[in-house]
């Protein structure tokens, strides 16, 4: 069960002339599914980094649980608690699909039985077969990859999982499915999940709907 206050959360790139994200008070639950939304250079995906402990906050704060994310471990926090899913996947091209989750699996340090079967299970349960799941990510096509890179997200089983685009590649029909996954995760596993989309039938099927105004 987690959650993240936002306490006026400020962030602008190096030369702090353009505040990307600016005294942003939002806040984030367990059990609920969220969509940002906003135009291209809204500040969508700066907002993500921020969650995820990968960007400091020029100005106010990111609790989570409670405690400020800048004063956490900033390693630990990431592979227990957050799962991403990166606009552009970050997955290892030479690796099979399967090999990338469990790669993952095995960075987190957390204790997974069975991790082959589980990864299996994971990369089946957003539509991918184990013909597809042992052929290496180089040799997938791009919603392939997408599919992978959301199962490798759940892998160590987080708190929270942050979607940069998840569906973004993906025909409308696997689009649904993969929503309802994540409603599934939050709705009955208590997850919080956090997603960047530009389709208003994504943000329709989410909880809550959050929407960056441009600074430009
Ligand atoms: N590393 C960086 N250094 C400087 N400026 C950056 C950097 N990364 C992003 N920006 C700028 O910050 C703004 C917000 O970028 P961000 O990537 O958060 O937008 P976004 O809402 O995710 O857009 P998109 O929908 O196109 O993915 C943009 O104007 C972008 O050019
Ligand atoms: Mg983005």
């Amino acid at each position: 069960m987690s959650s993240f206050i936002l306490k006026d959360l400020c962030y602008s790139y190096d030369n702090k002339q353009r505040e990307i994200i600016s005294h942003m008070n939002y806040e984030f639950k367990d059990n609920k599914v969220y969509s940002i939304v906003g135009k291209s250079g809204a500040g969508k995906t700066t907002l993500l980094s921020l969650l995820s402990g990968l960007a400091k906050p020029t100005q106010g704060s990111i609790l989570f649980d409670g405690k400020d994310i800048s004063k956490l471990n900033s390693c630990k926090y990431r592979s227990n608690f957050i799962g991403v899913v990166f606009q552009s996947f970050n997955l290892l091209p030479h690796l099979t699909a399967i090999e990338n989750v469990i790669l993952s699996m095995d960075i987190s340090g957390k204790k997974i039985l069975n991790k082959k079967e589980k990864a299996l299970e994971l990369l089946n349960s957003v539509g991918l077969d184990e013909t597809t799941a042992n052929r290496r990510i180089l040799k997938l096509s791009g919603g392939e990859q997408q599919r992978v890179a959301i199962a490798r997200a759940l892998s160590y089983d987080p708190a929270v999982i942050l979607a940069d685009e998840p569906t973004g590649n993906l025909d409308v029909e696997t689009e649904n499915s993969i929503i309802k996954i994540f409603q599934k995760l939050a709705h009955d596993h208590g997850k919080c999940i956090i997603l960047v989309t530009h389709s208003p039938e994504v943000a329709n099927m989410c909880d809550v709907v959050y929407k960056l105004s441009s600074k430009n």
